[in-house]
């Protein structure tokens, strides 16, 4: 929280007649805000800052001759400042028809049309004609900038938000101002597609329709939309996002402008762009129920008996140990509590989220939030990279190496090229590379490996210093299904004496004929788990497995009875994302016809068994109690949450890895044609020793091969930043042979095919 500044650190001013106290050092243009009045602006932005290109900013200043920019003008005391007026008016008129100069009158055709700044500037402070006789000056339109966006040169106004962007809060440097005078234009640097995880917001930043995107173009006009505020759930950061819908389709999302605590106002790709999926054809819409060998429709009323049924023959035969449940991580809190609590009263503990490679989320005590975050004087990652895991919290991570932060990166981890890190063997290495007078150390982990985990934290504890803990993992809610007690030990609140099953527990038991039926809400295992083959194995050994999902998954495809659930747009709730924040989830459509929300999913199961459940009140009262009660004995890498020891993958070859990559995967992914050009193309990145040794080539293709399977046609890659011995397989998708493979096992390389074009690293 940030306290009262001191009254020293206040200035007073008058701005249009209204006296104000602001901090030392604020600009007009914020200062301005304050008193409610509208300083315009093109080419500044409250998270850029000023760049005094535009002018169109003018305020008058009394005792200064000429107009100033309120963009980059700090508050003096005894300022007295007028934004109105004939002069301030004279000024900006000027800017305005100098802008307009090479505009084309593309109004009616632009998807800007009705949010557009340089249109309410135009009908707010310009003249309304123009003394220009000459033409004007024609550049390309429909420039096709990358797989996201579209540029239209003419509509640009060179205010280089999107430009600074790129470069001061992404720091990818790939767009630029090419050319001089009026034939300058936007372009990437290298003439290659404008790709990276966070291009669609300079769509928003462009105060003109020049920067658009792919999926929405054309689609709506404003004023046409209907908007929905709600938390996105497609990775555990949950920043804040408007929904925008169009006769009940969602057209497009868009950042929340004021969320300094979530999102900072940025959205990543994926969370922007993976709304197709919502109208996929292929969606699930009845339930289906296994028969003979096929997939057959039948009501929900027959899908809740026959659940039930099979539930009270597998406690009657050999009591509520043979039942199991999985899910929470793609859940809300709602459905998670009420999903264990109606476990939990048939006594069932075999209980667990964790059906990916995470095994944790939840930080503990010294859990830090994201402004924290930005603010660390050393960040140290253990585990898979945020950037790909948890893509608007690495935003923070490069805002703090801006302002002079180290980042240390644990042995073999992936970073943005951008980014000037340093690479260190083990957490010893990393505590001993932290500068001595650096007080705030941020340590981020992806939940996999505790006892790293652990390790990092003991080596990195320092008396006098603040070790602030992040999990940045594989599901939306993976931290607030800990809390609601999908955990075979623990529920909302308290500990098991008699812990149940965890997943890889689960998997066991069912391989030893111990599961009757275990249902599984909105997870893949047999896609995500580490062992995909060996889950596959297990989940086939289950005589009645219910699966609650949108597409006919890896794991829906195993089920005796698939459930047709709701996405995130279509339920309301809330969750807790990685920091600890709990947020509101707001439905903007209903689903389907035919299909329910995994609430009412349980509701159905707990109605057939004749379970009674609390009423909406006292679910929310006990959701927000368990949310706050979260951090409470967990510490970072907790020992119990710990996975089982891994087993034996010694031999020849290179170590397996299977990184995420923020548009590769199943799901919502899988199923969404308009972003399918962001999905990378299946890729082996090696070491350049091994790639030496093997004879592999950047731009070559080969194939892996493992004792589960092959991973055919692989483009190969050399990364400097993957130590020896190790493979790193990015691009996982529905159909790859990559899940057969137990991740960490030994691979060789075969059948390497040279590229005629070697590409270098
Ligand atoms: S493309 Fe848009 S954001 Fe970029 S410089 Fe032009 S007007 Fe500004
Ligand atoms: S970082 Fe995560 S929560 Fe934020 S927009 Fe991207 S996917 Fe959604
Ligand atoms: S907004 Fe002030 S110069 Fe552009």
């Amino acid at each position: 929280m940030s306290s009262a500044p001191a009254t020293s650190d206040l200035v007073s001013l008058t701005i249009d007649g209204v006296p104000l106290q602001v901090r030392k050092g604020t600009l007009l243009v914020e200062a301005t805000k304050m008193v409610k009045q509208e300083i315009p602006v093109y080419c500044y932005h409250t998270k850029l800052g000023p760049a005094g290109l535009c002018r169109v900013c003018l305020v008058e200043v009394e005792g200064t001759p000429k107009l100033q920019i309120g963009c980059n003008t700090p508050v003096a005391e005894g300022m007295v400042v007028r934004t109105r007026g004939e002069n301030v008016e004279k000024g900006r008129a000027m800017v305005l028809e100098l802008l307009l100069v090479n505009h084309p009158l593309d109004c009616p055709i632009c998807d800007k049309g009705g949010e557009c700044d340089l249109q309410d500037y135009a009908i707010a402070y310009g003249r309304g004609s123009s003394d220009l006789a000459d033409p004007k000056t024609s550049k390309p339109k429909a420039v096709d900038l990358g797989p996201t966006i579209v540029l239209d040169e003419e509509r640009c106004v060179v205010c280089q938000r999107c430009v600074r962007f790129d470069d001061l809060i992404v720091g990818e440097r790939q767009l630029v101002l090419k050319d001089r005078g009026h034939r300058n234009m936007i372009a990437t640097a290298t003439g290659d597609p404008y790709r990276h995880n966070f291009t669609g917001n300079v769509t928003e930043l462009c105060p003109v329709g020049a920067l658009t995107s792919k999926t929405y173009r054309f689609k709506s006009r404003p004023w046409d939309l209907r908007r929905t505020e709600t938390s996105c759930t497609q990775c555990s950061v949950g920043c804040r996002m408007n929904i925008d819908l169009r006769h009940g389709n969602v057209l497009r999302t868009m950042s929340v402008e004021g969320d300094d605590a979530v999102s900072d106002w940025w959205l990543c790709d994926r969370g922007r762009y993976n709304i197709g999926y919502i109208d996929s054809p292929e969606r699930i819409k009845q339930p289906l129920l296994r028969r003979d060998g096929t997939f057959v429709q039948i009501g929900w009323d027959d899908a809740f008996a026959l659940w039930a049924k099979a539930i009270r023959s597998a406690i009657d035969a050999g009591g509520p140990e043979r039942v199991a449940a999985i899910g929470g991580g793609r859940l809300t809190n709602e459905e998670a509590y009420l999903l264990a609590r109606t476990m939990r009263s048939l006594g069932v503990k075999n209980l667990d989220w964790r059906a990916g490679r995470q095994r944790q989320a939840t930080p503990g005590s010294s859990g830090g939030t994201l402004l924290d975050l930005e603010r660390a004087g050393a960040i140290v990652t253990i585990g898979e990279s945020p950037a790909e895991l948890a893509p608007v919290m690495d935003l923070r991570v490069r805002k703090a190496v801006r302002h002079g932060a180290r980042l240390i990166r644990v042995a073999a981890q992936e970073a943005p090229p951008s980014m000037p890190f340093q690479d260190v063997a083990d957490v010893a290495a990393a505590a001993a590379a932290i500068p001595a007078n650096v007080t705030r150390v941020a340590l981020i982990w992806d939940g996999v490996d505790n006892a790293l985990a652990h390790a990092a934290f003991a080596a990195l504890s320092r008396e006098g210093r603040t070790l602030l803990t992040y999990i940045a993992g594989e599901q939306g809610n993976a931290r607030g299904a800990e809390a609601m007690g999908m955990l075979p030990f623990a529920g909302p609140g308290y500990h098991v004496a008699d812990a149940g099953h965890d997943f890889d527990g689960i998997c066991d038991a069912a391989l030893s004929g111990k599961i009757e039926t275990l249902a599984i809400f909105g997870a893949n295992p047999v896609l995500n788990s580490a062992d995909g083959a060996h889950v596959r194995a297990a989940l086939q050994a289950i005589p009645f497995l219910v699966v609650t999902e949108l597409f006919m998954t890896e794991t829906a495809k195993l089920a005796s009875l698939v459930l047709p659930a709701a996405g995130a747009f279509e339920k309301s709730g809330s969750m807790v994302n990685l920091a600890g924040d709990v947020l509101p989830t707001s439905a903007a459509l209903a689903p389907p016809d035919g299909v329910l929300g995994d609430f009412e999913i349980v509701v159905g199961l707990a109605r057939a068994l004749e379970i009674e459940l609390p009423d909406s009140d006292e679910i929310e009262r006990a959701t927000i109690a368990a949310a706050a009660a979260l951090p409470v004995g967990i510490a970072f890498g907790d020992e119990r949450f710990a996975g089982a020891a891994k087993k034996d993958l010694s031999g020849e070859g290179l170590r397996l890895h299977v990184l995420h990559h923020a548009f590769a995967g199943g799901g919502t992914l899988a199923h969404d044609e308009r972003i399918a050009a962001l999905q990378p193309e299946p890729t082996a990145a090696f070491a350049a020793a091994d790639a030496d040794r093997l004879g592999i080539r950047a731009g070559d293709r080969i194939d892996l091969v493992g004792a589960g399977g092959t991973i055919g046609d692989l483009l190969a890659e050399r990364r400097d930043t993957l130590a020896p011995g190790n493979v790193a397989f990015v691009g996982l998708r529905s159909g790859s042979a990559a899940n057969e493979i137990a991740v960490g096992s030994r691979v060789r390389v075969e059948n390497i095919r040279h590229s005629d074009v070697p590409v270098e690293a």
